[in-house]
């Protein structure tokens, strides 16, 4: 596997495999490899002739009172589990090098910003946008994958994608869950075990929701919600930040659910983790 750092030989390298009629697939990611990732690198590497993994935790999406220096990082581990796929290339830019001095631009696709995740993070989705734009003008990928366990980004990113015509092809993996149904994440690792255990409520309420509409055709989104909201409190540590439901359409929220076009979607604080979960109905 290579590993590139340079912006400009990433690029570089990209031409010459475009050169040589080869399929480029991008995964996109900050590091810290679970099976999540994995999954999608396993997905581009079916669907390309070169997989190219990039691995960078992306200071622009992280608030200052965000845990972006405690973020877990462990790159001889990434490059060891990414060598099993096969991946080709491993992007592993430096900060300064990303965003070097005098960096002023921004892509934002305008409101879904603020929408669910971005209410209580304004800048997140702005940094996102912004650093994948980057990623795919120096890999220039004609796929990239992406995972619906961040349902909210994958939205977007194809919103932009759509809207600036790029000529990418957006493929989104499956969320990939724990024993027990916790979608995995880097972030679960700063749960104890009672926390861990408690998260369970996550994945459990939301097919709970499932179930309610699939079997007792429930349509109203009120008492779905609310049902979710219930099973979070409910337990010791668990704290809701949000439960929506929404159109994957158009990211509004929906007051009852339409088939094929609805996005439960929920964030929950358990001790000082915050995660996020969703199914599609
Ligand atoms: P990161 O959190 O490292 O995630 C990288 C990719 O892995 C994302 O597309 C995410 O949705 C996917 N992923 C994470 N957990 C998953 C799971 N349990 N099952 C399936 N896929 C999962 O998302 C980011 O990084 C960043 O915001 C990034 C897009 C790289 C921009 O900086």
């Amino acid at each position: 596997m290579e590993i590139i750092k340079s912006p400009g030989e990433m690029q570089e390298r990209s031409l010459q495999l475009k050169r040589q009629g080869k399929k480029i697939g991008l995964v996109p990611t900050m590091g810290f490899f679970h099976e999540g990732h994995l999954s999608l690198m396993r997905i581009a590497r079916e669907r390309c002739d070169a997989v190219v993994v990039s691995n960078f935790v992306n200071p622009t999406q992280f608030a200052p009172t965000e845990d972006l220096d405690a973020y877990p990082r462990d790159f001889e581990r990434d490059c060891r589990l990414a060598e099993k796929i096969p991946v080709d290339i491993m992007f592993n830019p430096e900060k300064q090098n990303m965003y070097p001095e005098g960096f002023r631009t921004h892509v934002e696709v305008e409101g879904w910003g603020k929408k669910l995740c971005g209410a209580s993070r304004p800048i997140h989705f702005r940094g996102v946008t912004t650093v994948v734009l980057k990623l795919f003008n120096l890999v220039m990928p004609d796929a990239a994958v992406f995972g619906w366990k961040d349902a909210q980004q994958f939205l977007i990113l194809k919103r932009m994608v759509k809207d600036l015509d790029l000529p990418i092809e957006m493929i989104g993996g499956e969320i990939v869950r724990e024993e027990g149904g916790l979608a995995m994440s880097s972030r679960n690792k700063y749960l104890s075990p009672e926390e861990r255990r408690e998260a369970l409520v996550l994945s459990r309420s939301l097919g709970e929701a499932r179930e309610m509409i699939e079997k007792q055709g429930i349509k109203d989104c009120g008492i779905l919600k609310n049902h979710i909201r219930k099973q979070i409190d409910k337990t010791l540590h668990g704290k809701t930040d949000y439960v929506e439901i929404i159109s994957l359409e158009t990211l509004e929220p929906l007051e009852e659910v339409k088939k094929g076009d609805t996005l439960i979607a929920l964030a929950a604080f358990f001790g000082r983790a915050r995660l996020i979960d969703n199914v599609r109905c």
